[in-house]
């Protein structure tokens, strides 16, 4: 199973990307948990200690990784580089793994214009690619509000795409642009999630603005996430059995 979520910022992709990569771990599957969203947060929700956290550099800043696979130097331009630079191995060397769960962190590429073709973006877009269309393993990719990290080749690739919605137009906006856009390069099997629900009229909400699509499941709001934030914890650590049903209610829904 291979889900890429994604959603306005702070809707809650990185709780429910944390959640559902947490359960398949305790499955026994091998889950490789993907932090595509430049403002990365996704390690946190895993519960992975802030000591720890600050070992992991993202892939984008992998300077001699990213100068020996394209055989080009980052921040310099005019240069010729490879554009299928060796990516197989990079998942298995740089990811730090927690819980059971492989969490890779890819960083943000400095845009120098649309789809710059630096040698970070190509490294990056070529290890999306080989990660979606060649890993064997259960894929949970975190993203930003966009499809910025899954280029037309891999959409074939992405059994589903998440949609994290909050009972608010806005999100609601976010998402629909989401969509649009995952349909625009091939993207077509996406799910709604409903989170931070507190009465019948937020659920209501989500899904009248989304009729046609499936509600893979509805999330209420709890302090128990603010709670499990700020003490460091990962998202299910301790967590209410109705939330924890919650989240295996879409697993299963996938
Ligand atoms: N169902 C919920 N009830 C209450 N709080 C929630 C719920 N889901 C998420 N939160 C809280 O909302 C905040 C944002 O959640 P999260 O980081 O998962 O969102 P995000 O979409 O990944 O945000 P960003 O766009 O900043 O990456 C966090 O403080 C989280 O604990
Ligand atoms: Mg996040």
């Amino acid at each position: 199973m291979k889900i890429a979520i994604s959603g306005k910022g702070g809707v809650g992709k990185s709780t429910l990307a944390a959640a559902l990569s947490l359960l398949l771990a305790e499955k026994g599957e091998r889950v490789l948990a993907v932090d595509a969203d430049p403002d990365a947060n996704l390690a946190a929700a895993l519960g992975i200690s802030s000591k720890k956290q600050a070992d992991i550099i993202p892939i984008a800043e992998q300077v001699a990784l990213i100068e020996e696979r394209t055989g080009a130097k980052v921040s310099q331009y005019g240069q010729i580089f490879k554009i299928n630079p060796e990516v197989a191995d990079i998942a298995d060397k740089y990811a730090t793994t927690h819980k059971g769960v492989a969490l890779l962190v890819l960083g943000a590429v400095e845009k120098g214009g649309g789809g710059c073709a630096c040698p970070e973006n190509v490294l990056l877009k070529a290890l999306v690619s080989d990660l979606v269309l060649y890993k064997n393993e259960s894929l949970v990719m975190d993203m930003e509000a966009g499809v910025e990290h899954l280029g037309r080749a891999t959409t074939r690739g992405v059994d589903m795409m998440l949609i994290v919605v909050e009972p608010g137009q806005r999100s609601v906006d976010c998402a629909r642009k989401v969509i649009r856009l995952g349909e625009e390069i091939g993207l077509n099997s996406f799910k709604i999630v409903a989170n931070k629900i507190c009465r019948d009229s937020d659920e209501g909400f989500v899904r009248e603005a989304f009729p046609r699509l499936e509600i893979a499941g509805v999330i209420p709001f709890s302090n128990e996430f603010r709670e499990l934030d700020r003490s460091g914890k990962s998202v299910l650590d301790g967590i209410s059995s109705d939330l924890r049903e919650r989240f295996e209610e879409i697993l299963e829904n996938l």
